[in-house]
Parts: C-alpha cells; structure tokens; sequence
C-alpha cells in the first residue's frame, strides 16, 4: 500500500528518527520509517522499539496495529510520501570534527528516488549538522543525485530537534519552540503546515530562520546547556573545599534570580550522553576550522573531563588507598531513566579507579549493564542488584540518580557494606540522614 498524499517518511531509524516517527503516527499522519539496518526495521514492523525510551514502545505498537507506521530499508519508498526528514546519525571523527557520511549518503539514495516524482516533494535535515551543511552539502548532493533546482518542486528545510532521552516522546509531543531554517518561502510553508496538522491548536512558536541559523541554534543550545553543567561543577568543586558550604543551597538562592533560573544547575559527576561532548567538539572543531578558537567551550568540555577525577578524589579521601578495596558503582546510565551509557561519567570515573592499583569494582544499573558489559574489560564485576553491589564494599559511589538508588537509607549501606564509605557523585541523599556513614558528596564543604 503506498503511504500518498500528506505522508512522511524518516531516514534514519535512531532515537531521533524512531521518537518522530512514532510521534507523527500517533498524529494520524502517516508515515514510513527508513533504515539500512534490517534487524531494526524487522523489530519496528513488529511494533517493538529498538532501543530503551519510555513511551516509544507502547506508541510504536499502536501506530503499527493501525498501519500509520510501516518500516523498510527500501528508500525508494520515500518518492511515495511528501515529505522526508532525515535522522540519520552525524557522529564524531578522531579530531572531534562531525562525519557526515551517512547524511551524504542518504541524500544521495534520496535524491535518486525522488528523480523520476513529478510532484512537490520537501526534504528536512533534522540530523544534528554543522552550520552550511544543509546548503552546502545536501543542497548540491540532492539537486545532482534527482536532477532537480532546489526550491522549486523540491524544498529543503533544516529542522533541528531538541529532544532528551528519557523524556523523548513528552519533547516532541510538547516542544517549546520549533526552528524551520529555510531559503525559500514554499519549503518553509510547506513543513509549517506539516507541524499544524500535527500541533493543531497547540502549535508552538515557529521561529523561521536561514538554514544556517537553524543549524546553529542545536549546537547554541546544548553548548549553553554543558556550560551550565560545567559552570555549577566548577562552583561545586570551589564549595567542596570551604567548610559548611553546600552548592544545592547556592543553586537555590542564585536560582532564583530570573536571568540565572533553577534548571540544569545541578552539580554531579559531569555531563554525559549522545549529544552533548560529539556537538561541543564539532561545533569548537567547526569554529577553529574559521580561525576562531572558542575558549568558553574548551573549558566546558576541560571542565567536564576533570570532574570525573573530582569524584575518584573524593573516594580516595574516604578509603585512603584503593588497593584490594571493594568498590561498588551504583548507576552506569550517563542519566536515569535510560539504558544509554555513551560518553557516561561512570566510565570515565571507571577507568580513572582501574589505572589505580588495585582496586575491585563491581557495578550495579537498572538497564544499562547489558550495554557496559560490551565496553567494560572483564575487571569490572556486574552485580544482580543495588544491595549485592554492596555487599562487603568498602566505598560506593552513586553515579546515577536511580530512583531505586533513593531508596536506600544510611541503614542498609551500614548493614550491607564492610566499610560505611559513601560518595554522592550525585546528589541523590540529604546529607544529614546519613551521617552514620562516612558520606562525601560533590559539592559539600568539609564538615568544621
Ligand atoms: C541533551 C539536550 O538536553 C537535548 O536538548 C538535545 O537534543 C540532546 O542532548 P540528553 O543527552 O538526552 O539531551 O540529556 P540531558 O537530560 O540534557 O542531560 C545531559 C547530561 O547532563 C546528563 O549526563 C545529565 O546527568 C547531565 N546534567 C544535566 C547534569 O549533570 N546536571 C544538570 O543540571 C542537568
């Protein structure tokens, strides 16, 4: 059955890709999702999700019931539909700077199928992508490959997407703005009116841009969003030295000035994730690339990088020397809620413990020791449960704010472990229900 008239079709079955997807079906609109890897296409037929996102599984499965999303790893499908977003991944080269091979290629496959299609047809770069690559890359690949002028029946838009793992559907059921970078009025009118018959009467502000300022705003978004990250880390690093301070109460007063807020001003063991140490990179690397060097952003990925030694610090400070010491990591997930462990700060706080002499860490997560197991040498143990991990420890660290973890209390870290050392990486206990422990937390003075 061919999808017609007011379809979407998405390349690139990733977080992304799958989230918008499921998202447009949910909608009514249909839609096809794209993907060269079979297996993922198979599951997604099959209604399952691919990958760990709360919500994804239970929508893919109704829009699938109802044929409002089908899958193939046949491109061509796409000629059939009006519109294609393309999601496919941009990740990082040795150097930092972006690889943009998949999205080459998949506007070339694209371009190909769209050759011989007589009518309107718009293209949207939703990937993640350096500022000139929708002009400047896909632009010429498309025209070439479908030998067609861009902006007459075929549109190009770029579309960036500002979703969070763990709270993807909610994201891109509610955002709080949509960017549409444009040169031309009909491929800018053309997907504002795909987002009204998705938002209806809801539509959130549409902020029309050049596709280069629509490119920019991703990588000023989640630069800022890292800064903020790295800017509390380094104010919590201060405070860890000052008796009798604590960061949290400084976030809830300074907070409270409008032009600072609350949000993402929570200090921990740095930041992790898919998206924000591949886009500071190519966005600095990008930058250097024009001859400026952008200092501010260097020191919010050195930050970063150092506050994993912050908390292996403040383990040694607890345990003295970590030889034959028993290590219990609680949390591999780069956040809760989410089996992702990509650029997580447990690893890095892992691989700082095991060029140590001697330590034996055990690690403990909810969804994500599948994934750690294939990165992790076989000197990490994985346990069954949070209370095994602890199981004769002499220190552990809470890397992830499970709320299982939360559940804890200072009893049952006494009962369990040979040594009561515990080091809140995140913030997760109120450090006065746990001074029966010897309790350290990022962030917090030393007690006077
Ligand atoms: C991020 C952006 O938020 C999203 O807009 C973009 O589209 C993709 O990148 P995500 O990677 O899912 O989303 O995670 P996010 O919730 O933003 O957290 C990123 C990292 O920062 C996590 O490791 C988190 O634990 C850490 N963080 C966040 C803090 O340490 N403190 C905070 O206050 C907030």
């Amino acid at each position: 059955m061919k999808p017609g008239p007011g379809s979407v079709s998405v390349i690139g079955m990733g977080y992304v890709g799958l989230c918008t997807s499921a998202a447009f079906a949910s909608k009514g609109i249909k839609t096809v999702g794209i993907d060269i890897d079979e297996k993922r296409i198979e599951q997604i037929r099959q209604g399952r999700a691919p990958l760990y996102e709360p919500q994804l599984d239970s929508m893919l499965k109704k829009a699938v019931k109802k044929r409002l999303l089908t899958a193939t790893n046949d491109i061509s499908q796409a000629a059939y539909t009006s519109s294609t977003f393309l999601t496919v991944g941009t990740p990082s080269r040795k150097d930092g700077s972006i690889d943009l091979t998949s999205i080459e290629r998949a506007a070339e496959e694209l371009g190909t199928a769209l050759s011989e299609k007589q009518s309107y047809h718009l293209v949207i770069v939703k990937s993640t992508v350096i500022p000139g690559t929708t002009n400047r890359i896909v632009n010429p690949i498309l025209a070439k490959s479908s030998s067609k002028t861009i902006g007459t029946n075929l549109g190009l838009c770029a579309n960036p997407e500002f979703l969070k793992e763990g709270t993807a559907i909610n994201d891109t059921l509610h955002p709080d703005k949509i960017v549409i970078g444009a040169n031309d009025k009909k491929s800018a009118n053309t997907l504002k009116q795909l987002y009204m018959r998705f938002y209806g009467k809801n539509l959130p502000t549409v902020i029309l841009t050049s596709p280069e300022t629509a490119e920019l705003v991703k990588y000023a978004s989640n630069a800022f969003l890292a800064t903020k990250v790295s800017f509390i880390n380094t104010i919590a690093n201060i405070a860890q030295s000052i008796p009798g301070v604590d960061v949290n109460q400084i976030v809830e007063a300074i907070g409270r000035d409008p032009r600072i807020g609350p949000l993402f001003l929570k200090a921990g063991p740095g930041y992790g994730g898919s998206c924000f140490h591949k886009d500071l990179q190519a966005i600095i690397n990008f930058s250097e690339n024009l001859g400026y060097s952008p200092l501010l952003l260097r020191a919010t990925e050195g930050t970063n990088e150092q506050q994993a030694e912050k908390v292996v610090e403040l383990v040694e400070k607890l345990t003295g020397p970590l030889e034959q010491k028993r290590i219990a990591v609680l949390g591999l997930a780069f956040k809760k809620d989410t089996d992702d462990i990509r650029e997580a700060a447990s690893l890095r706080v892992i691989n700082l413990l095991m060029k140590k002499k001697g330590p034996i860490i055990v690690a403990y997560d909810p969804l994500a020791v599948p994934n750690a197991r294939r990165l992790l040498t076989e000197s990490v143990e994985f346990a069954q449960d949070e209370r095994s991990a602890l199981k004769g420890a002499d220190c552990c660290i809470v890397m992830t704010e499970w709320n299982q973890f939360k559940k804890l209390r200072a009893k049952d870290y006494l009962a369990l472990m040979r040594t009561p050392n515990l080091v809140d990486a995140r913030r997760l206990y109120d450090p006065k229900e746990y001074e029966s422990l010897n309790f350290a937390g990022v962030g917090i003075g030393p007690q006077e």
